[in-house]
């Protein structure tokens, strides 16, 4: 500990030491001799160190935020001290974030990013862990100005330009550039480049510039890398044994149940998604910047494993049939919705979140030329069937019609989950 040990806590270094050994083992102790030590000597680094490790130690043995926040209180009394030796306040200062981000307190752990760069300037690395952290509450115009501070200073830092070129691309939807960033930053193979998302944008805005040669070259990459399934099948929150392939016939699934319902039963849910258009338009526009052209809009029953009650007061009999498949009224990373989309139409090629899941289609208005193709293989819909596919490969939508098309979209859990795994699978 030669390096995190100043010139007054040599003097005191085997005291220190002593009650260090007891952290892990005898934490109550610990705090105990460090509080002893800080009697003496208040302003000693190592005995608020080891202090605020071990609160921090015995916040996690007892589940105790309250024992979480006074050692987080400890750590920034630390930062705060005169004579910190540079390795002590690094580790304190990042294992304050690593706590603060864990009790969802960003803007506090903001302080501390900015105590880091203010000591350590020259350290680019400080600069992109308060990107995160902006970024994880949306505070995007503050990761932008850090972001062009950075790479003003820092032009081939890998970890700013992967960064910089996701918002340029999801925020500003500003494809040339974002291939620009994305393109530089990968090629510096830096920690933290290699990443789906980045891969996955990045392969995007090429496809939807018309550069589809080169977004396969990046899925293929992508796939080489481990960060893609398939080259069509991009999701990225997936449990990996999961069978994959893009289209599903009823009987290689579990669900015959729900389709043969859904089926006896789509002229009564089609009027209900027609009242509700004709209503007061409750449908909402596709909000994740999917769409090329034309007009494509939803209304949702169920999401996340959750009832929209007050929607589906609307759409009882639809309800109703949902809440008595429980793969579907359960599916905690799908939704059932209605989705309308009208002529002129075309959604972008785009992979769904998840391979947890399987989407049903019932097609309940379906005009002519209006298509999906998933993976390599285009089909259309038809009134009261269902079409089976795996959203999570690439799939393409196009309106070339003149009336509406509305189906209702059912997710159901893929049929190799477990139990288990359905029940304890986060949200999506
Ligand atoms: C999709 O799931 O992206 C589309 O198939 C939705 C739709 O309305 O066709
Ligand atoms: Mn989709």
């Amino acid at each position: 500990y030669e390096n995190i040990t100043n010139k007054d806590d040599v003097k005191i270094k085997q005291k220190i030491d002593e009650a260090h050994k007891n952290i892990q083992n005898n934490t109550a102790y610990a705090i105990k001799l460090f509080d002893v030590l800080l009697q003496n000597y208040s302003s000693s680094p190592r005995s608020l160190y080891g202090k605020a490790q071990a609160l921090d130690v015995l916040a996690d043995q007892k589940r105790s935020n309250e024992i979480l926040q006074k050692a987080i209180a400890t750590y920034f009394k630390l930062l705060d001290l005169e004579d910190v030796p540079d390795p002590l306040f690094e580790a304190a200062a990042e294992r304050c974030i690593n706590r603060l981000r864990f009790m969802g307190n960003y803007n506090r752990a903001v302080d501390v990013h900015l105590k880091l760069i203010a000591r350590f300037p020259e350290e680019p690395k400080y600069r992109n862990q308060l990107v995160v952290s902006y970024l994880t509450v949306n505070r995007v115009k503050k990761a932008r100005m850090m972001l062009q501070e950075t790479l003003s200073k820092y032009p081939n830092d890998g970890f700013a330009l992967v960064h910089y070129g996701f918002i340029l691309k999801t925020v500003d939807n500003n494809l040339h550039e974002s291939i620009s960033y994305l393109e530089r930053g990968i090629s510096t193979r830096a920690p933290g480049v290699i990443d789906g998302r980045f891969y996955f944008h990045l392969g995007d805005a090429l496809a939807r510039l018309g550069r589809t040669e080169e977004a396969m070259k990046v899925y293929e990459d992508g796939v080489e890398q481990k960060l893609f399934l398939s080259k069509y099948q991009r999701s990225l929150y997936n449990v990996d044994r999961l069978k994959g392939q893009p289209w599903w016939k009823k009987e290689e699934t579990p669900y015959g149940n729900l389709y043969s319902v859904l089926e006896a039963n789509w002229q009564k849910i089609r009027d209900e998604g027609i009242s509700v258009m004709n209503k007061n338009d409750l449908f909402q526009s596709e909000s994740e910047n999917l769409k090329d052209t034309g007009d494509w809009k939803q209304f949702e029953l169920f999401a996340r494993g959750q009832k929209n009650v007050e929607n589906c007061k609307k759409c009882p009999i639809t309800c109703k049939i949902i809440d008595s498949i429980p793969d579907a009224r359960g599916c905690k990373r799908g939704q059932t919705k209605f989705s309308v989309m009208h002529p002129t139409t075309h959604v972008w090629p785009h992979c769904g979140p998840t391979n947890c899941r399987l989407r049903v289609h019932l097609g309940l208005k379906v005009p002519p030329r209006t298509y999906i193709r998933v993976a390599d293989e285009i089909r259309s819909w038809k009134n009261g069937e269902v079409l089976i596919f795996d959203d999570s490969f690439e799939h393409e939508v196009w309106h070339n019609g003149t009336t509406f098309r509305l189906v209702l979209i059912v997710d159901v859990w893929h049929p190799e989950l477990t139990s288990l795994e359905k029940r304890t699978l986060s949200p999506i």
